[in-house]
């Protein structure tokens, strides 16, 4: 309802001539809608961009920047399957790609991105800093480095990979001033838990456009998730598959089978539908086709609900609720 009431703001205001929004306000799901008499009303709306769902669809980070709600993984990728899969990828329509300094990768994952014939500016690039380049001379040249090895003069994301102690408010400012500088676009963090989100915030005035941490109804961090979002953070899932360890769960098998879809399929539609952005890794063409088929269906609120009731705590990485 909410939603229709944005559009019907934006209606009326293209009808009219008139200037009934005033532009977003506060947290990102939040927006005031001016009306001619001067009265504002508090609106909620979304930051993905168009309607339906589509393998396009981006969400508007904190910093204006808009990136793909979905895309694709490499970690663990060989460097072959890298740039095979990256090169298949965008050409069956993937627009963000995620690396880490960490995935020794990066070479491979630019050359695609040069090969691929694609506007470099319609393809979202993330890389992170590695751990052993955290403070601030290190992370400065740890980017450089990146970009050299991709053969790219800036990267759309650069995320901080670990909630690295004493060491991340430091990167922190070096993450800073590369935005500044425009080698990324736009600055986030990977692996925060609210406590080091909330350390963060303490320490600087720019908000994280992103944070990605691992997602799944089989981990259902909701208080993070809303934290995030009332912070104006876009949260990023990884892990979406559960590396592949819970796709045959019964319960998930019958909400897949109920749609005539894979157990896969369902993960990814569900994190799409919580504006959640996801990057299934695959080196297989046939997987790579199969995780983006999830654009002509829509999961109902019900299966939604039971999704989200799918919850064990399921960590298939590392668990940085246990970093200082
Ligand atoms: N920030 C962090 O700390 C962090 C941590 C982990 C991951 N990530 C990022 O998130 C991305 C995704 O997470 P992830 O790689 O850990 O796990 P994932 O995407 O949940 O699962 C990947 C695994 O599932 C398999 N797979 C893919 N599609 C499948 C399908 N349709 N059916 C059956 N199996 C399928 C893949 O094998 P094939 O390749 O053989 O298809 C691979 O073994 C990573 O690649 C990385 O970019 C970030």
């Amino acid at each position: 309802m909410d939603h229709l009431f944005n559009s019907f703001g934006f209606v009326l205001e293209a009808i009219l001539g008139m200037n009934f929004y005033s532009g977003k306000v506060g947290k990102a799901d939040d927006a005031l809608l001016r009306f001619p008499s001067g009265c504002y009303r508090r609106i909620v709306c979304s930051n993905v961009m168009a309607g339906e769902l589509r393998i396009d669809t981006m969400v508007k980070l904190n910093n204006g920047v808009e990136m793909p709600l979905f895309g694709l993984g490499t970690y663990q990728a060989s460097r072959k399957g890298t740039e095979e899969a990256v090169l298949y990828a965008l050409e069956i329509g993937y627009r963000l790609i995620d690396t880490a300094q960490m995935y020794g990768n990066e070479r491979e994952v630019g050359n695609a991105v040069r090969k691929s014939g694609i506007p470099r500016e319609e393809i979202f690039v993330t890389t992170k800093l590695d751990n052993s380049n955290h403070g601030y001379e290190r992370a400065l040249t740890s980017l450089d480095t990146s970009l050299e090895l991709m053969g790219l003069s800036y990267v759309d994301l650069f995320l901080i990979h670990w909630p690295v102690e004493d060491l991340r408010n430091e990167s922190w400012r070096a993450l800073e001033k590369l935005l500044e500088e425009g080698t990324c676009h736009a600055i986030g963090v990977s692996n925060y838990m609210i406590g080091h989100l909330r350390g963060l915030f303490e320490n600087s005035s720019t908000v994280p456009a992103v944070n990605q941490v691992e997602f799944s109804p089989f981990l259902y961090q909701k208080d993070l998730l809303e934290f995030c979002r009332s912070n104006s953070v876009q949260l990023e899932g990884y892990s979406p598959l559960t590396k592949g360890e819970n796709l045959g769960d019964p319960g998930l098998r019958a909400i897949a089978s109920k749609y005539s879809k894979t157990s896969p399929q369902i993960l990814l539609r569900w994190a799409l539908q919580k504006e959640i952005v996801t990057i299934p890794k695959s080196t297989n063409v046939e997987r790579l086709r199969e995780n983006a088929d999830i654009f002509d269906f829509e999961i109902s609120h019900e299966d939604m609900a039971a999704l989200d009731s799918f919850n064990i705590d399921l960590r298939t990485s590392w668990d940085p609720s246990t970093a200082p």
